[in-house]
C-alpha cells in the first residue's frame, strides 16, 4: 500500500486578520506554509503531497519554487480547494482517483500546524498501520472540562464533564482511500458538520484509533499563534 498525503491550505485565515492567508506569513526564515511542507516530505519522501488551495491564491508560485529549490526531489499536486475544510480534502482525494488504490494510507495534515515533529508521524503511522480504517494523532485533555449553557446573553456551568474520556483531537490523521472518500462524500451530502477526517468516519460507523500525540502540535489560528510556534520550534528536536 501506498501513502498519499492531503495538506489543506485553501483557508483565509480570517482570525488572523492578516491582510494574506496565515499559511503564507513568515515563519523563522521560511513561510509557515513551508515549514509545515518540509516536515512531511521529510518524513515521507516518497509520498506525493497533495495541496488543495484557494482559487484565488497568488502567492503559492513563488513559495512551489522556494520549496522545490529546497527540496528538488518532492512531488507535489495542487487542485482547488472548497467552501470548508472538509470540501477541500474531498477534493484533494478527487485528484487522486486515477492514481491511489482503496487500501492506500491517505495522511491528512492542516497546513497551519508547523510543529508536528517526526516522532509523531512515525507514531501515528506505526499505530495505525494494521487497522483497518485509520486513526488521528490526539492529546489527552489536562483541564478539567465544563459544559456551558447560555442564560440571559451570558454562560453559566451546566455540567462537569469526565475528563478522562477527552481527548483534543489534532492532525494529522490517517485512513484508508477509499473509505475516507466514501465517508466524507456521504458525510458532506447529509450536511454534516464536519470539522475533521474522524468525525466523517464515525459518522459512517467506524472507530478510529486515538493515538496520544504531542500537544505542542499547536493549530495556528490566532496573531500570538506565530510567536509561540516559533519558539516551540526553535526548541524542538524534531
Ligand atoms: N482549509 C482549507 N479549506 C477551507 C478552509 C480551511 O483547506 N475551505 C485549511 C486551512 O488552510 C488550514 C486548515 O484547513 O490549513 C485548518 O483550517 P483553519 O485553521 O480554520 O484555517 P482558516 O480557515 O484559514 O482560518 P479561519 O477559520 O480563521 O479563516
Ligand atoms: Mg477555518
Amino acid at each position: 500500500t501506498c501513502l498519499w498525503c492531503v495538506l489543506p491550505a485553501a483557508g483565509i485565515g480570517e482570525r488572523m486578520g492578516a491582510d494574506l492567508p496565515k499559511q503564507y506569513l513568515p515563519l523563522l526564515d521560511q513561510t509557515l506554509l513551508e515549514v509545515t511542507l518540509g516536515r512531511i516530505h521529510q518524513a515521507f519522501p516518497e509520498a506525493y503531497l497533495v495541496l488543495p488551495l484557494h482559487q484565488e491564491d497568488l502567492w503559492w508560485p513563488a513559495v512551489e519554487l522556494r520549496f522545490l529549490k529546497r527540496y528538488p526531489q518532492a512531488k507535489l499536486i495542487t487542485c482547488f480547494g472548497g467552501k470548508e475544510r472538509a470540501d477541500s480534502v474531498l477534493n484533494g482525494l478527487n485528484a487522486l482517483t486515477a492514481l491511489a488504490h482503496p487500501h492506500d494510507w491517505v495522511l491528512v495534515h492542516d497546513v497551519a500546524r508547523p510543529c508536528i515533529t517526526q516522532l509523531d508521524l512515525q507514531q501515528l503511522v506505526t499505530g495505525v498501520k494494521n487497522h483497518l480504517v485509520g486513526g488521528l494523532l490526539a492529546a489527552p485533555v489536562a483541564d478539567t472540562m465544563k459544559r456551558g449553557m447560555s442564560v440571559n446573553n451570558s454562560h453559566q456551568v451546566s455540567a462537569t464533564l469526565d475528563r478522562n474520556h477527552l481527548w483534543h483531537a489534532l492532525t494529522p490523521q490517517m485512513f484508508r482511500y477509499e473509505k475516507l472518500h466514501t465517508a466524507l462524500t456521504q458525510g458532506l451530502e447529509k450536511g454534516l458538520k464536519l470539522t475533521d477526517e474522524s468525525s466523517a468516519l464515525e459518522a459512517a460507523g467506524y472507530q478510529p484509533l486515538l493515538i496520544p500525540g504531542r500537544r505542542d502540535n499547536i493549530k495556528i489560528t490566532h496573531p500570538e499563534d506565530l510567536a509561540l510556534a516559533e519558539l516551540l520550534l526553535t526548541h524542538q528536536q524534531t
